[in-house]
Formats: structure tokens, C-alpha cells, sequence
């Protein structure tokens, strides 16, 4: 890789601090979601206008509870990502741990309800501001640099319940004052950013609901992504203006996709779903507009948005620095008749012959990234980081203590060789974080057994354990690719 590649992994603070309500941190979406499984889908609980409580599907992050319900942790339900493994007591170990595979980035996100706990206050809770600043001082002492993520998955509870989300407009400026805060009390900890974490899942999930999603969740979804490319603008404007040597960038779930035949019908429909789930939010915050293509979505669903002359503006000025994503699987797209379909972070698609999948039946493709790294860099030519890869994978404990991952060494194996390959044709690959790289809970299925970490937590789905951390063989591997820039695979 290139000199000064920056070899990491990522975390989000939902996944992994817990301390879900310790000092003065407000819910998120996640702190009403209960655990789930491959085949169980995890639920959002309230209890409604008649004091019953009752669950509906997650379905990821934008589904509604009755009329007059309000959102309620119940006693009965288990909430896995309210102790997640509470990095928020463990992060020195952890960073530790990092330090020694030699990480040159380390990526996180900021609980935006641990700095605003509402959401829409006028100053933020100062013991917030304080344990992300002590993480970042962490960091800084081993010489690794945070990459945060503004916003991943929790936006706060009371902002869903009190204002719709992000239907509203007002969450433009709540977003905006949370940012600022972010900027001006980092400045000079945090140079690299993300907006919003794959924020391109709000149309990918459309897809998945295939022909339930019409004309109404067609309006609502383009419109509050609208308004997250408004709120992502402004914060990139903010933070070149607090700090000029800030990177900012935008962060897409990176899915490669195929056309299943090649019908010409088949090709048409790939060149689409590229358009709508993966450029459709790229070009507007690396080009600063909506594409041309934009018009036939919204026709297609007879989606009329409310885009404002100052919105248009605020697009143009605030485009990223930097393209990030991150990437586990390609998918195929065919207008034929499919009777093996898979399916697996936010796509759904034919079954791929040539490919394995992993046990939760994500396609393995590698190849996949070298694809999506290179048509990428040719549309944009930013640079690029791929800030998510990894397998979510069961783990035996040995009696002696040791765990032993070749298949995750060998998955990472192969990415890694494919981005190598990219960056010797030209691509401009400043940097990696590998997903995970710390046991977490799962965000699709809320589960702790499906496992991404080099460490290994004692924690489990049944929200038992210790909480204590031990190193996978690939915690060696890792540290041995590092420390050889890449070049030493084996
Ligand atoms: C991405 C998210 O979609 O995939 C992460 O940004 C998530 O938050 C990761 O954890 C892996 O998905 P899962 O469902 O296996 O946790």
C-alpha cells in the first residue's frame, strides 16, 4: 500500500460503549430494539395509548408504532446495545489492544444523544463532551488517529418521537448544532470525519421491501435523505471553516452489483440499481448536485420534494473530501425469475454460483471490492477509504484460552490482496478499518455470537460474560500486515 497508508479498524457507539443511560445520556432507536437472530428479527417495544405494551419488527431504522404509542423499554425484553460491551468503562484496554496491532486510525462514532440526550437542546452535556475527548486523548498517545463518524444509526429517541425524525426539517439544525459542537470540542484530536454512516440505507431499504415500498415511503425516504444531504453539507462547511486541515467524508454502504444475465433488460436494471442505491447519494455529496438520473426516481414514484434555493446551495459548497464506504458483499440484479434468493446488509438479491457465503448468508466476494474501488475512484477521483470489511463469524473459545480464526484472516487475506491490486491500478486508497475490529453487537440482528473481532469479548447473546477481552490469532495476523504495510499476507 501507499506510504502512510492508514491501517485501523472501526467501532460505532451504539454497537460497543452500552452505558446507555449513564451520566445523562439520552436513548436512541437502538436502546428499544431488542436482539435478534439470522431467522428472528429484532423489535422496536412501546407501549401504546391503553398502557399494553407491544413490539413491531425493526426493519432496520425507520418503522412506526401505533398512533399514540410511545417508544418503552420493557421489562421482560432483553436490549443488547444497552451494555453492548461497554467500551465506554474499557476503552483505555482497548485502545491499548489497538495500539499494540499497530493501528495508525482508529474509527468511532459519537453517540449523538450522550452529547445532546434530547436532541434539540441549546448547549450539550458536558460529561459527554469529556469521555469522547478522553478517548481521543487516548488515542493521540499511541499516535492513532480517531476517524468519527458524526452520526451512526441514533439519531435520539426524542427526536424520532417529538418531531418525526427526519421528516422533519428542523433536524437540518438539530443535526447542525451537534455537528459544530463535535468540530469546535475535537478540534485539533479529530482530523478525519464521516457524516452520516451509510447513508444511502434509506433508499436500499426501499428495495428490500420490494413492491410494499410505493409512491408514500418513495416521498418519505427521498425527502429525509434529502434533508441528511443538507445537514451533511452544512457540517462539511462547518468543519472546514473550524479547522482547514479537516477531512471530511461521506460514507456509503458499498455494495457491488451484477447483472444476473445478460438480457438487456437485466443490464439496464443493474445500471439502475447502481444509480439508485449507491450513486444516487455519492454524486450528490462528492458532486455537490443531484444527478441527472435523480429526475426518473423520483417520476418513477411521483416523489415531489421540497428543495429549497438555500438547500441547493448549501449541496453545491458543502462537498466531501473524501469518499468512504464500506463493502462485504456484491449482489445480483435480474429481471428473471429467481427461486434461490439471498440476502444480507440492506440488499436482496439471486443467489451468486461462483461466490460462498457466510453463515448468515453474506456473499464473499473480494473481487466484489477491487470492482467498487475502481469504477468509484474513476466517478469521483477522491480518495478513497474503505472504513468497513470484515466477517461476522462464530468463534470457539479452546480450553487453553486460544482462538483460532483462519477463516477470518483468510477473508481479510483476500480483500486485502484485492485493494492492493486497485491501488496498483491507480486508485487512490488512503486507508483501512476493518469492521468490528473489537466483538460488538451485531447492528442487523442484535446478536453478540456473530462475531467480526480480532479481540474477543466475553459476552454473550443471553447478555452474560465478563466483559473480558482476549486476542484471536488474527489479532497476530493483523499486527504482522501492519507492520509490513501490507505486503506480508501470509
Ligand atoms: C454496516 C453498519 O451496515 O454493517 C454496521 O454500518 C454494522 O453498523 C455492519 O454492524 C455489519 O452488519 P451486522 O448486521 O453484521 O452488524
Amino acid at each position: 500500500m501507499k506510504k502512510g497508508f492508514l491501517w485501523g479498524g472501526a467501532i460505532a457507539a451504539n454497537q460497543a460503549e452500552g452505558a446507555w443511560n449513564v451520566d445523562g445520556r439520552g436513548p436512541a432507536m437502538t436502546d428499544v430494539t431488542t436482539g435478534g437472530s439470522v431467522n428472528e428479527p429484532r423489535y422496536v417495544t412501546y407501549i401504546d395509548k391503553d398502557g399494553k405494551p407491544g413490539k413491531i419488527p425493526a426493519h432496520g431504522h425507520g418503522s412506526k408504532i401505533p398512533e399514540g404509542a410511545k417508544y418503552a423499554v420493557l421489562e421482560d425484553e432483553l436490549y443488547p446495545n444497552h451494555d453492548a460491551i461497554d467500551f465506554y468503562h474499557h476503552y483505555k484496554g482497548d485502545i491499548a489492544l489497538f495500539a499494540q496491532m499497530g493501528f495508525k486510525i482508529f474509527r468511532m462514532s459519537v453517540s449523538w444523544s450522550r452529547l445532546y440526550p434530547n436532541g434539540d437542546e441549546a448547549t450539550p452535556n458536558q460529561k459527554g463532551i469529556e469521555f469522547y475527548r478522553n478517548v481521543f486523548k487516548e488515542c493521540q498517545k499511541y499516535g492513532i488517529e480517531p476517524l468519527v463518524s458524526i452520526w451512526h444509526f441514533d439519531t435520539p429517541l426524542y427526536l424520532e418521537e417529538n418531531y418525526d425524525g427526519w421528516n422533519n426539517r428542523k433536524l437540518i439544525d438539530f443535526y447542525e448544532r451537534f455537528a459544530r459542537t463535535c468540530f469546535e470540542e475535537f478540534k485539533g484530536l479529530v482530523k478525519y470525519w464521516l457524516t452520516f454512516n451509510e447513508i444511502n440505507n434509506t433508499v436500499m431499504m426501499l428495495n428490500l421491501f420490494g413492491n410494499s415500498a410505493g409512491a408514500k415511503e418513495h416521498q418519505q425516504a427521498y425527502q429525509q435523505l434529502h434533508h441528511q444531504f443538507v445537514a451533511s453539507a452544512r457540517a462539511v462547511k462547518i468543519g472546514h471553516e473550524v479547522d482547514g486541515n479537516n477531512m471530511i467524508g461521506c460514507m456509503i454502504c458499498g455494495i457491488t452489483f451484477y447483472p444476473g444475465t445478460c438480457d438487456p433488460k437485466d443490464i439496464i436494471a443493474n445500471r439502475h440499481m447502481w444509480e439508485k442505491s449507491i450513486f444516487y447519494c455519492g454524486d450528490v455529496q462528492c458532486k455537490g448536485k443531484y444527478p441527472t438520473f435523480a429526475k426518473r426516481l423520483w417520476d418513477e414514484h411521483d416523489v415531489k420534494l421540497e428543495i429549497t434555493d438555500a438547500d441547493l446551495k448549501d449541496l453545491a459548497e458543502g462537498t466531501v473530501d473524501m469518499y468512504t464506504f464500506s463493502y462485504y458483499m456484491s449482489s445480483i440484479v435480474t429481471t428473471h425469475e429467481v427461486n434461490d434468493k439471498v440476502s444480507g446488509n440492506f440488499s436482496a438479491g439471486a443467489r451468486n454460483e461462483y461466490l460462498q457465503y457466510s453463515d448468515w448468508g453474506w456473499a464473499l466476494d473480494p473481487i466484489g471490492l477491487r470492482y467498487y474501488l475502481e469504477m468509484i475512484y474513476d466517478r469521483y477521483e477522491l480518495p478513497l477509504m474503505v472504513v468497513e470489511n470484515g466477517l461476522g463469524a462464530f468463534d470457539t473459545v479452546e480450553e487453553d484460552g486460544a482462538i483460532h480464526d483462519p477463516y477470518r484472516i483468510e477473508y481479510f487475506r483476500m480483500h486485502i490482496a484485492e485493494m492492493e491490486q486497485a491501488y496498483r491500478n491507480g486508485v487512490d486508497l488512503i486507508g483501512y478499518t476493518t469492521w468490528g475490529c473489537i466483538d460488538l453487537v451485531s447492528a442487523g440482528t442484535g446478536e453478540m455470537r456473530k462475531r467480526y473481532g480480532f479481540i474477543y469479548v466475553d459476552k454473550h447473546d443471553d447478555g452474560s460474560g465478563t466483559m473480558a477481552r482476549s486476542k484471536k490469532d488474527s489479532f497476530y495476523w493483523y499486527k504482522k500486515v501492519i507492520e509490513s504495510n501490507g505486503a506480508d499476507l501470509d
